[in-house]
């Protein structure tokens, strides 16, 4: 038996952010990072909870990467504040941070009352919005800890793209790829069904004619509402089909490295999409393929990409890949992103491969991989 639901109400569009007044609840805490509160951002929210006579506080001490301390930091103020609702205002990175919160607070204290989350993104690229996933760090064991369970999902979304005219080019690039890299993994997962792959489709298709044009005009607004909302449709699609290696190994580049979650994402999407459906450079044209290997190429049909045959339309998807990142001046590769040395580097990826085989996303890859399958790949993404 198959189950699909969208647990979380999704308020989009022009003054989507009103739905904020309309609350019925006493006291919110905001979680966000310094930047939504130093830009005034947060005002949005603050002055609409004004509006609805809803006290407030903030806990802004959110950074990149959430660490399990920071959590612990978020989980005091919440049970301090004995919010009703929490509010998450910010990256992937605060809504992840509020959801391990609101989960931990509840556990912690058990007269603290379950409060309503609402989930305001201010970039284009988690979904987190709309998923039941949260990833936090371990810091001391330089992991991602991928935490899921349907009790995290936010019970409200906004996507208001006015929110994500101030993301400067480099983040819309990473989180434009961490959109596409969501679509294309769910659609491959072998949980994938009808509905995650629709999502999938629509995002792919958005994300192929609105990113680089959100990342070359900060103000090309059509494109920023299009890559806000494909962000969500792809968060859609993978919290129902899930994702595969392309994350779990992404997840220990950041974990290691601090390289962005969607710049991991883009670097390894060529390698990945060449190890699972088995074509490179030197492939031959064979009789059949596995049905992950066709949905490559229905992808690239999706881009536009339409070619001679199954090889040269797959590989076209993965030239895809890199000419994005050209264009919006990606590193292709870790030694390009420049974040250590390359002794540091190999040094990691034994510990890096194993923690990639056990994570989470590596049970829906359409292909099966040995842990020398994925040291093979971090060898190649020098
Ligand atoms: N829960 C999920 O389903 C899921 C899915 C994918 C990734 N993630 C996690 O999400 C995190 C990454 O999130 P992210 O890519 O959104 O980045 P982020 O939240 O870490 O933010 C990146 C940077 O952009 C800045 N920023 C955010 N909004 C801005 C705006 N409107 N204007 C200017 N600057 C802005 C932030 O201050 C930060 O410095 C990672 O920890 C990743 O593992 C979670
Ligand atoms: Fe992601």
């Amino acid at each position: 038996m198959k189950f699909f639901d969208i647990k979380t109400q999704i308020y989009f569009g022009e003054n989507s952010l009103d739905r904020l007044s309309e609350l019925p609840y006493k006291k919110a805490l905001v979680i966000s990072d310094p930047y939504v509160v130093k830009s005034g951002m947060v005002h949005h929210v603050t002055s609409r909870l004004q509006n609805a006579n809803i006290e407030w506080e903030i806990f802004d001490n959110v950074i990149p990467d959430p660490p399990i301390e920071k959590i612990s930091e978020g989980v005091s103020a919440v049970l301090k504040c004995k919010a009703d609702i929490i509010i998450a205002i910010g990256g992937g990175s605060a809504i992840d941070s509020a959801k391990a919160i609101r989960e931990v607070a509840e556990k912690a204290d058990a007269t603290y009352k379950h409060p309503a989350l609402i989930a305001i993104p201010t970039t284009s690229g988690t979904g987190s919005e709309v998923t039941c996933f949260s990833v936090i760090s371990d810091p001391e064991n330089h992991t991602k800890i991928p935490l899921a369970d349907d009790c995290l999902l936010p019970d409200e979304a906004i996507l208001d793209a006015e929110l994500v005219k101030t993301v400067p080019p480099a983040v819309t690039a990473d989180t434009g790829m961490d959109v596409f890299t969501h679509a294309l993994e769910s659609y491959v997962s072998t949980n994938n069904n009808e509905f995650s792959a629709a999502l999938a489709e629509k995002a792919i298709e958005i994300t192929g004619s609105f990113l680089l044009r959100s990342y070359l005009d900060n103000n090309d607004t059509h494109a920023r509402q299009k890559m806000h909302i494909a962000s969500c449709l792809a968060g859609l699609a993978f919290n129902t089909a899930s994702l595969g290696i392309n994350h779990s190994m992404a997840h220990q580049l950041g974990a290691a490295f601090h390289i962005p979650h969607g710049r991991a994402n883009a670097m390894l999407l060529p390698h990945i999409i060449e190890y699972n459906s088995d074509i490179d450079k030197y492939s031959r044209l064979k009789t059949d393929y596995p049905k992950h290997v066709r949905k490559y190429a229905t992808v690239a049909r999706t881009l536009g990409l339409q070619n001679f045959n199954i090889v040269t339309t797959v590989r076209a998807l993965s030239n895809w890949c890199q000419f994005m990142m050209k264009e919006m001046d990606m590193p292709l590769s870790v030694s390009e992103a420049n974040v250590c040395t390359q002794e540091e580097y190999f040094a990691k990826i034994p510990a890096m491969a194993e923690a990639a085989l056990k994570d989470a996303c590596t049970k829906t890859n359409p292909k099966v991989p040995t842990l020398k399958d994925i040291e093979m790949l971090y060898t190649q993404l020098w």
